[in-house]
């Protein structure tokens, strides 16, 4: 395959660190961003990354000029992976989380669109969660987020959504973990049992980085695992993600077809010569 050149956002740590190095060992080109990247990023100099400050929740305007620097610096961008997140632990009523988890990517895939259209070529990178597939206690915003990202993701373009569980980056640390905490009584006790539960699960996720980001590689590259096999509109990540997911699938399918019957006395009648007007679930 040829030299790629990536864009990577929310490198300081994680999966977006892992990612620099792992491209960088593959022989292709990176630009690793994030926010206060002279501080967040100093580790990465001297690399072989090019360095660059986005901040995902800049405006519109920002986000385009951004991505026109960028693509300046290698004369062009062949993968754009829409990394950076966080976690915010609370209920629905705060959605505060968008603005990094769903608006940003959706924001960066705007802003680089128009290049990739041109050029017919480039993938979209989404890093959504196994959160986007079933939700979790007390973690709506982080959720909808997360799906929402899920329906981002199909962009006519080459595109792909990995579906992680959990891993062992710094996502769930006491000091990354955002909550909005609650003004009701009933859900001070609540919040208090899961924030404990999130410190005593992070440092204790089954995923390795490392191996997360190596076989996220492959699959862009259609290497190792990869090799001859067609890129997937979405990709569960970890053992934990695949359990949950299938877990939730069989769940769904009997109902389906437990209720079968019931499901499908709802339909209109249909009126004979006339086609019928939608053939999708809208
Ligand atoms: N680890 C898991 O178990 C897991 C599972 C499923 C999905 N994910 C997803 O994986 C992605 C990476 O997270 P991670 O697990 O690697 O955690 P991480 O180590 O905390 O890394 C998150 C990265 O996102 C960056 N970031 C946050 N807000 C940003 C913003 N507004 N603009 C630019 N960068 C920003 C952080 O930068 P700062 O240093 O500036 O905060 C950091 O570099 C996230 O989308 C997360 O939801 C993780």
């Amino acid at each position: 395959m040829k030299q790629l050149t990536w864009l990577i956002t929310g490198c300081s740590s994680g999966f977006g660190e892992a990612f620099v190095h792992e491209i960088l060992a593959r022989g292709d080109r990176v630009i690793a961003t994030g926010r206060n990247a002279s501080e967040r990023l100093k580790h990465l100099e001297g690399t072989g990354a090019a360095i660059l400050e986005i901040d995902v929740t800049a405006s519109q305007a920002e986000l385009d000029s951004k991505v026109k620097e960028a693509l300046e610096i290698y004369y062009g961008i062949d993968v754009l992976v829409n990394n950076a997140g966080y976690f915010e632990l609370g209920l629905l009523e705060e959605v505060r989380q968008m603005n990094t988890n769903l608006f940003g990517p959706m924001n960066m895939t705007k802003a680089i669109l128009p290049y990739f259209r041109q050029r017919k070529e480039g993938k979209l990178v989404f890093i959504g969660s196994v959160n986007g597939f079933q939700g979790a206690t007390a973690s709506g915003p982080y959720t909808a987020s997360k799906f929402a990202l899920e329906e981002l993701s199909s962009f006519g373009i080459q595109s792909i959504i990995f579906e992680p569980g959990g891993f062992q980056t710094k996502l769930l640390s006491s000091s990354k973990v955002e909550s909005a905490g609650t003004a009701q009584d009933e859900y001070q006790q609540f919040f208090a049992v899961v924030q404990e539960a999130i410190q005593s699960r992070n440092g204790w996720q089954p995923g390795n980085i490392q191996k997360g980001v190596q076989r996220m590689v492959d699959v862009i590259r259609s290497e190792g695992y990869a090799a001859g096999r067609p890129l997937p509109k979405r990709l569960p990540l970890g053992s934990e993600s695949l359990n949950i997911i299938k877990e939730k699938c069989f769940e769904i399918l009997r109902i389906c077809n437990d209720w079968e019957d019931l499901i499908v006395s709802t339909d209109s009648e249909e009126v004979p010569g006339k086609k019928r007007k939608f053939d999708g679930a809208l």
